[in-house]
């Protein structure tokens, strides 16, 4: 057994520069910056690629990840979650169709950004259920993400067939309209091929919410199970950067266990259920 076998073990004092340095030399080398995330968890995250992939020490990995970007990738991989589900948390994607979609509705077109998108799951629910409502020809979706290889997972838009029992359970008690079934066909390798015109609707783009900033304005922004991996002041840049990219009476829509309780932008938002917010429009009465 080595130091590392143990992967709930506490960051300890020995290791704070360590990892200080290699957040420092990926940052310098590949523009990837972790600088800013919640600690705790990305150190036991570092620890499973340590033991993985059989590197002895942080030192050891900041030395060999400066100069092999095969290993970063490695390393990436470990250090993002890229969990996902199509409509993860049904009643999120409920309140979405019961409360959100009506006033998307009366703009003649609109912009939704997934951010945070991983495989591409959550991006798929949004499309399958706009187009269930009628929506889906006049939005464009947006999802994006730090982690090139889910990009060119959600850009083929496969996944295993034996995940579809689950994801037909959440769009069912997302409130979907039809038949989960009908907007994938079986490949002949054990997938499920979502609809090309589901597809076509999306633009996947590398995008990332700690170096990049906002890039279109939208009419609703959902970014889900991302900013619990950040700390506050991460958080707080980020959610400043939907309030920003957000339109009027905009959308936003965090996980189950995000929140806009503490921070700086929670005046700028009307509380809905289920993690949606409504940016108020000074002066106006909101839209619902
Ligand atoms: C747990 S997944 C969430 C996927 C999806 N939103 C959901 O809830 O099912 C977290 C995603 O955040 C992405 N991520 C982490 N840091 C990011 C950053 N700085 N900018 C954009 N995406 C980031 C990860 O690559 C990963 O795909």
């Amino acid at each position: 057994m080595t130091a590392y076998d143990d992967l709930d073990q506490l960051e300890t004092a020995e290791e704070t520069p360590a990892l200080d340095a290699l957040l420092v030399a990926v940052y310098d080398r590949y523009h990837y910056d972790f600088r800013d995330y919640a600690r705790g968890s990305l150190h036991r995250r570092l620890r499973t690629a340590m033991v993985r992939l059989d590197i002895p020490s942080i030192d050891e990995m900041r030395r060999r990840v400066t100069e092999e970007p095969v290993l970063f990738s490695q390393l990436l991989a470990y250090l993002t979650v890229q969990l996902s589900e199509l409509f993860r948390d049904p009643p999120f994607f409920k309140t979405f169709r019961e409360q959100v979609v009506p006033v998307l509705r009366t703009y003649a077109s609109r912009k939704l950004w997934v951010a945070g998108c991983s495989t591409g799951e959550e991006a798929y629910s949004f499309a399958i259920l706009l187009r269930e409502e009628g929506l889906l020809e006049r939005t464009q979706i947006y999802a994006t993400d730090i982690f090139e290889k889910s990009l060119r997972v959600a850009e083929a838009g496969i996944y295993d067939l034996d995940r579809m029992r689950l994801f037909t359970q959440n769009y069912l008690a997302a409130g979907g309209t039809g038949s989960l079934a009908e907007y994938y066909a079986t490949t002949t390798t054990g997938g499920a091929v979502f609809d090309r015109a589901l597809r076509d609707r999306i633009v996947f783009a590398d995008h990332s919410l700690t170096t990049d900033s906002v890039f279109a304005e939208m009419h609703a922004v959902s970014c889900r199970n991302v900013l619990i991996y950040f700390t506050k002041p991460l958080q707080d840049r980020v959610l400043g950067l939907f309030r920003d990219s957000l339109v009027r009476t905009g959308f936003l829509g965090l996980g189950p266990r995000e929140s806009l309780d503490l921070s700086p932008v929670r005046d700028v938002f009307a509380p809905m259920p289920d993690r949606w917010y409504q940016k108020r429009a000074p002066g106006l009465k909101e839209l619902r």
